[in-house]
């Protein structure tokens, strides 16, 4: 999607959609009601003729408005009032919705409010919503094709836009970056492939180092390594590095993420029906990639370090088995109950290795651990874990504004014994109550007490259907945002 930023009086192209952003109850105001003069009232009698009111995600197609574009639709975008960042995000998202697959080329967008930070945050949401991962489809029908491939953006301010925009623009990369990583099918993205992705951000800026099955044997990693075991492919660990604060030697900010390129459940066999799911169950690793990607992509002022466990989990006579004890690089050792609970053993590792090498100021690893984490919570938040209240504070912050809501959980020192084993230091599920706390419970024992979140994601790194228009079905991206703004807002400069 090509952005441009016009002028209110820039000359129509041919193929032009205009969609004119209206508030709810004051639906002719301002340009729109200049719209409605150029165009012979055209537009306040589509309004008188129906019931739209300007609602958020209405959508009106205005009809015989000849001349002035090739369609006018009007979007609502809700109350006046509450028009924030992420409101503009959604209704520019929601025009082009409307008219993407119109047969037209060309979106302009008329925004209810100018200024340049408005403008950009409109361009934000059209790229974000017009992201699609089409690249196995070779059959579909030319009328179903998306056809806009340019959107204008009409301000007073093009040039303090266009100059504001890089850094959302890098956002707007990466969130595709992420999202195509949890697209790929499994027979193509795994480990392996997966760290040469990762290896070409290289061109971005990044140091990546990738450790095989033997450097990770050498490390002790036998948890992480446990897991991918009975899979032909090999397991991998990416090490993302990206030194953008003034002093390279600054203590970096670490990510960690959860990247089972497929999981089956190992010998604990999941049953069959959705199981295909399981190919995004790298989504906490494809979080992690996309947040490095954008954080080069923008050069931002910070040092961060970003870690992927990569690996693949199947049933096969060396696969690893119910009652194997594995010993983790940490020393501590882990009797496998269920070896469908193999995104923390992976964590175990990749978490311990994050610390000891890197000393951080905090981690936050991200993964799809846990199914009790959607029950809990639904598919519009994932939980919190954290043993650091003002790390809690500034990922919730950077959560709000972003639009990706966590929900915080407790981690309750009393049932932290429901993860004791006995014959080893601790085993891989404490039961059903509580999963998802006795998931996060088991990362913690390998945080090493260093400031930590853990981010279940599980509930959100896969929509469908989706109901925000900044977020089309399918992989969603979710935490790029968050963690961006975060680091952003408190960890830079
Ligand atoms: N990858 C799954 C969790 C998951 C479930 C992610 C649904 C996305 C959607 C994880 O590895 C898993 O299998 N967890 C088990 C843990 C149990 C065996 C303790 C679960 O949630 O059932
Ligand atoms: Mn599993
Ligand atoms: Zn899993």
């Amino acid at each position: 999607m090509e952005i441009e930023f016009v002028a209110a009086k820039a000359a129509l192209a041919e193929k032009t959609a205009l969609a004119v952003i209206v508030f709810e109850g004051d639906v002719l105001a301002g340009a729109a009601g200049e719209l409605d003069t150029q165009a012979g009232g055209a537009l306040s009698r589509a309004v008188a003729g129906g019931r739209f009111t300007g609602a958020k995600g209405q959508v009106l197609d205005v009809q015989g408005a000849s001349g002035a574009a090739a369609r006018i639709v009007l979007v609502g975008a809700g109350k006046a009032d509450a028009f924030d960042d992420l409101a503009v995000e959604h209704a520019a998202a929601s025009a082009y919705g409307a008219v993407k697959a119109s047969g037209l080329t060309v979106l302009r967008v008329v925004l209810p409010k100018d200024g340049a930070d408005t403008a950009v945050r409109a361009a934000l949401g059209v790229r974000l919503a017009a992201y699609r991962f089409d690249r196995y489809r070779t059959k579909e029908p030319a009328d179903k094709k998306p056809t806009v491939i340019k959107t204008q953006i009409v301000t007073s301010e093009a040039d303090a836009a266009l100059a504001a925009f890089p850094p959302y623009a890098a956002l707007a990369d990466a969130v595709a970056f992420s999202r195509d990583l949890v697209s790929e099918p499994p027979n193509v993205l795994y480990p392996e492939e997966f760290a040469r992705r990762v290896k070409a951000l290289e061109s971005l800026g990044l140091e990546v180092e990738i450790l095989g099955e033997a450097e990770m044997a050498k490390l002790g990693m036998g948890s992480l390594l446990g897991v991918g075991q009975g899979s032909i492919r090999e397991s991998q660990l990416a090490v993302i590095k990206w030194y953008g604060a003034k002093d390279k030697k600054a203590q970096p900010v670490a990510f960690v993420g959860k990247g089972v390129c497929f999981d089956t459940g190992g010998i604990s066999l999941k049953p069959a029906d959705g199981m295909e799911d399981m190919k995004w169950d790298m989504g906490g690793a494809g979080a992690v990639a996309g947040l490095m990607h954008v954080l080069a992509g923008r050069k931002a002022k910070v040092n961060a370090i970003g870690i992927l466990g990569l690996v693949e989990n199947m049933p096969d006579g060396n696969a690893q088995r119910p009652g194997d004890v594995v010993t983790s690089m940490s020393g501590q050792t882990i009797e496998i109950i269920n070896t469908d609970a193999e995104g923390r053993l992976v964590l175990a590792d990749a978490v311990w290795y994050c610390q000891q090498r890197f000393k951080p100021k905090f981690m936050v690893d991200l993964a799809t651990l846990t199914g009790a984490i959607i029950i809990a919570l639904g598919n519009d938040y994932a939980g919190l874990f954290s043993n650091n209240d003002e790390l809690s504070a500034n990922l919730l912050a950077a959560s709000g504004a972003e639009g990706e809501p966590l929900w915080r959980l407790p981690l309750p020192p009393q049932y932290d014994k429901n993860i004791d084993s006995m014959i080893a230091d601790m085993k891989n599920t404490g039961g059903r109550p509580g999963g998802s706390i006795t998931a996060a419970l088991f990362i913690q024992r390998f945080a090493n007490g260093l400031p930590w979140a853990h981010l279940d994601i599980a509930s959100t790194a896969w929509k469908k259907p989706s109901s925000v228009p900044t977020i089309p079905e399918g992989a969603t991206g979710f935490g790029v945002r968050l963690l961006n703004r975060m680091v952003a807002d408190k960890y830079e400069g």
